[in-house]
């Protein structure tokens, strides 16, 4: 092929790929994927293509094969799981991300991406509340982040305890112990074992109906033995919303010398609301906070904060050197010193485009929009008879539990969730604390109280078509 039809071969398929992106959100779309992984194998599958094919075409292919397998969690229906909603800014600085091909490893790579990071983690800091000298990764998710800022407090509380974690690695260092709630969201249990922490080490504390750590076990757990400690606490729990006391932790953990690390994948935003900000009071006061800009922010994925104190900690547990790796004294930000990774996607671009189209208001806005139209949801069905909303509801997340004499609640509830599953609505069941709940996450940009009023309409109307058919047919 001559340059010229390979340029406009290329620009066909980047052509086909904006337009079809400029409709997508404004059709109508399934909100469950239509095809199983039979047909999506099938789509996706065949032989292994030996020569090549004409790149328009396969993106046709690709569109043609992708669709019946896509979830709509960017359409307000969906209330699954706690996921953002990709928002149009954030797709069109992501597409620019990927035109563009930067390499976010060092400044040279890339000054525009580095710099991009800088700012927006600037912003980050100021909007959130946590302290300006902080220092600020941006890594694929919650899970990521806080496995860096994880690192990170293994690295420092080694330190203190005259151990080199650097030259020394585990071997004959001070037992760390971990304290985190039996109610902790599993990621951080993957990074405590990436990093090296068997269950041994971690001691599980039992928490209140919301999962928040029970203070008192905390308190006498953490001066039983002065071994390095490491405690982990939530702002936003997975069910419930709920915070940890976590103003109440820190002043147990500062003055023993613990690290505190705060697992506030989508409850740090409820920092940019003024009215909730006492929820979060004295949360400024951890060590490090592990969040996602593709939660709440609607920042396309993959884009997790790790957010640490103690800067000099955080660099030295991501540190990479080597000869190649320029850091001149001219130079910017090197984003590779802040995660795990060296070469990687430009990820500040998105944040730092979506930051700058919400503002501080902006966000708080979207925030407490959500937070009120959880409240509005559960206050709704909190007066209907056999539908318990079991957790208080301060955040966006919802968790309701069905039930009637006559029949089984594991199984009401399943039903519910099988009712509500149709073209407008996409819920999922979970197990917490050995019942089966309908989970609802209020946390879709385009949610709001008209959706939520007529999702409300439709559980009451489920359940009373539930019971119905267990008077007809009791268990
Ligand atoms: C409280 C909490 N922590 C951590 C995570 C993990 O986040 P990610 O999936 O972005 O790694 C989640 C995800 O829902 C979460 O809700």
């Amino acid at each position: 092929m001559k340059t010229g039809d390979v340029r406009s071969a290329a620009n066909a398929a980047l052509a086909l790929a904006a337009e079809y992106g400029l409709t997508w959100r404004d059709r109508v779309r399934p909100i469950h994927p239509e095809g199983d992984a039979g047909s999506l194998r099938q789509a996706f599958g065949g032989p292994t293509p030996e020569t090549g094919m004409p790149q328009d075409a396969v993106i046709a292919e690709l569109i043609q094969a992708a669709e019946p397998g896509l979830v709509g969690n960017t359409q307000p229906g969906f209330h699954a799981w706690v996921m953002g909603g990709s928002s149009p800014v954030g797709v069109a600085a992501d597409w620019l991300t990927s035109v563009w091909g930067q390499n976010a490893a060092i400044f040279q790579c890339s000054p525009a991406a580095a710099t991009a990071e800088e700012a927006a983690a600037t912003w980050l800091l100021d909007i959130l509340g946590l302290p300006r000298d902080a220092s600020v990764g941006f890594v694929t998710g919650a899970t990521m982040a806080g496995f860096t800022c994880l690192a990170a407090a293994r690295d420092e509380i080694l330190r203190r305890a005259g151990h080199d974690f650097a030259r020394d690695g585990l071997a004959g260092s001070p037992a760390i112990r971990v304290l985190i709630s039996e109610d902790t969201h599993v990621s951080n249990l993957a990074a405590l074992r990436y990093l090296g922490f068997g269950s041994a080490q971690i001691t599980k504390l039992p928490g209140d109906s919301q999962g928040r750590i029970d203070l008192a076990t905390l308190a006498q757990t953490l001066y039983t033995d002065d071994a390095p400690t490491i405690v982990i606490a939530t702002a936003g729990h997975i069910n419930s919303g709920a915070f940890d006391y976590i103003g109440a932790i820190s002043e147990m953990t500062v003055p023993r010398g613990a690290w505190l690390h705060v697992d506030a994948a989508f409850g740090l935003w409820a920092r940019a609301v003024p009215e909730l900000s006492f929820r979060t009071a004295g949360l400024e006061r951890a060590d490090s906070w592990s969040t996602d800009a593709h939660k709440w922010l609607q920042v396309p994925y993959d884009s997790g904060v790790a957010i640490v104190r103690h800067a000099e900690a955080h660099r030295r547990a991501m540190d990479v050197t080597a000869g190649y790796l320029s850091n001149a004294p001219e130079d910017g930000r090197n984003p590779t010193q802040y995660g795990p990774e060296l070469s990687r996607r430009a990820r500040g671009f998105a944040v730092w485009a979506v930051l700058k189209v919400l503002g501080r208001e902006g966000v708080a806005d979207l925030v407490r929009r959500h937070c009120n139209g959880a409240q509005r949801l559960a206050n709704r069905l909190s007066g209907i008879d056999g539908i318990h909303v079991l957790n208080r509801v301060t955040l966006n997340q919802i968790a309701l539990r069905f039930e009637d004499a006559r029949g089984d609640a594991d199984a009401l509830t399943a039903a519910v969730e099988a009712g509500l599953n149709d073209a407008e609505h996409f819920v999922r069941t979970a197990e917490w604390r050995g019942q089966r709940i309908l989970r609802l996450s209020v946390i879709e940009d385009g949610t709001d109280d008209a959706a939520l009023d007529r999702l409300a309409m439709k559980i009451e109307r489920v359940w009373a078509e539930t019971k119905q058919a267990l008077k007809r047919h009791p268990d």
